[in-house]
């Protein structure tokens, strides 16, 4: 499908939008936003509301910055491995796959949508602290790149399945299946408890104390071949100092061939937040360490797992108002809410909103969530131009993680994914129907 306006050229209008939107996002001659060159009160006619709206080029320069800084870096083997769960959508994995990235898979599910998506197994990293027996024969059967060990009793069934492969297990592989050890290395970066993953305490990793007999019990294993270390210390990370304490805690740990650094680099959600770190500054940074440790010499692979800095601000959510109210509060009702965008009750995320076509906005409203819950707010406080009945409203900065958890509370149907690039705009994910909702009954 094509939105219906003319082609008009992106120009970049940094005095009227912050970069929390899309690049290439812009106010037209009408004063209405327009996303991938696509005008977004069309958008919501032709597609209806709630709608993830994602600029195809902002996801490709980002994915080209990772590169591109690395390559000035001078690092020769370093790798790009999108944590998939940020935006779990074929588009979104084809288009990163194209790209070269490699990616991140942390389930069963998350292996069949990469795979499906064009992954090459070999590009593809499988995580998990509790990982099914059918999650890892899966995994050793694609042969998937690197299965990242998080504890002794998978190190276990490891071993169970790599030497009952060909005795009826496993299908039989001809080389060891590479694995890296996830190390937490008690480092914690400034981010939401929730989302904290480094600290001592962690359901995630062995502690650096068990890492040697980790080490030990690897090697000794002959189905397996030990590549490295992983370690991933939190998610929506505003600070480099904390990557840097990582890759000085993981060089403690030994000498090899592979480091994985994980993913966790922050964005901006809001344009009165302080800028984040750019993926040029982020990966000079984690390779600067890296060389200081010892991790930079030749032979030495690299590999990051961006999620969230690949694609946050990418899309723009679209809503539309359904209901103003006056009490205390000027509440804006919309369509949609915590079945779209779980961020702001789960982690008390916030975001800014803006009337579509009214960006001048001044009248504190309150955004709310169509959900039966008080909390469901998705923008409190929000400077909006007297919303009414029938406005289309925008959030920017939805692109990781809203999709991804989006849910079906309250019988809501989840909204489509619609590409838009020079103009063009195309559904990548249909809406959800109501027989959806019945798809899965038995009997
Ligand atoms: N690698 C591993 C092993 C991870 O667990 C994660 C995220 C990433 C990479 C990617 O992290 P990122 O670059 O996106 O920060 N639902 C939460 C975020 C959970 C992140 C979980 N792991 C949110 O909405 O903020």
């Amino acid at each position: 499908m094509r939105s219906r306006h003319a082609i008009i050229p992106i120009v970049a209008t940094e005095t009227m939008l912050s970069d929390v939107f899309p690049l290439g996002s812009r106010l037209n001659e009408a004063g209405r936003l327009e996303v991938g060159g696509c005008d977004t009160i069309e958008l919501a006619r032709e597609f209806g509301t709630p709608a993830y709206v994602v600029a195809e080029d902002d996801l490709l320069a980002r994915a080209r910055a990772f590169g591109d800084a690395a390559a000035q870096a001078g690092h020769a083997d370093f790798h790009v491995v999108f944590a998939s769960k940020a935006f779990p959508c074929t588009a979104v994995l084809a288009l990163f796959a194209e790209q070269g990235l490699w990616c991140d898979v942390a389930s069963g599910g998350e292996l069949h949508l990469a795979l499906n998506a064009g992954f090459a197994p070999e590009r593809i990293v499988l995580h998990g602290n509790a990982k099914s027996q059918d999650e890892l024969c899966t995994a050793l059967e694609r042969g998937v790149g690197l299965v990242v060990i998080d504890n002794f009793d998978e190190i276990d069934r490891l071993q169970r399945l790599v030497e009952s492969q060909g005795a009826g297990g496993v299908v039989a592989r001809s080389e060891a299946q590479r694995v890296l050890l996830r190390v937490t290395p008690d480092v914690r970066g400034e981010t939401h408890e929730k989302i904290s993953t480094g600290q001592a305490d962690s359901k995630f990793g062995f502690s650096p104390a068990h890492a040697a007999e980790a080490v030990a019990r690897v090697q000794a294993i002959e189905g397996l071949s030990l590549a490295g270390l992983h370690a991933h210390i939190g998610s929506q990370l505003l600070a480099l100092e904390p990557f840097r304490l990582e890759v000085a805690e993981l060089a403690k740990l030994g000498d090899f061939p592979v480091w994985d650094l994980g993913g966790g680099l922050g964005v901006r959600y809001t344009s009165d937040q302080p800028q984040a770190p750019s993926i040029e500054q982020y990966v000079s940074t984690l390779l600067a360490a890296a060389s200081e440790h010892g991790m930079g010499a030749p032979g030495r692979r690299l590999l990051v797992e961006p999620g969230r800095a690949l694609c946050a601000n990418a899309c723009v959510t679209l809503y539309t108002v359904e209901s103003v109210k006056q009490n205390v509060s000027r509440w804006v009702g919309v369509d949609g809410g915590m079945s779209d965008n779980l961020r702001p009750m789960m982690y008390g995320a916030r975001y800014e909103a803006h009337v579509a076509d009214r960006f001048d906005g001044d009248v504190r409203c309150e955004l709310a969530g169509k959900h039966c819950e008080s909390g469901d707010v998705i923008v409190r406080e929000a400077l909006l131009a007297d919303p009414r009945p029938g406005d289309v409203i925008v959030t920017p900065a939805t692109g990781a993680y809203g999709y991804a958890m989006a849910n079906n509370y309250n019988g809501v149907p989840r909204p489509p994914v619609i590409f838009c690039r020079d103009g063009d705009a195309r559904v990548v994910v249909r809406r959800e129907r109501f027989d959806d909702l019945t798809a899965r009954d038995a009997g």
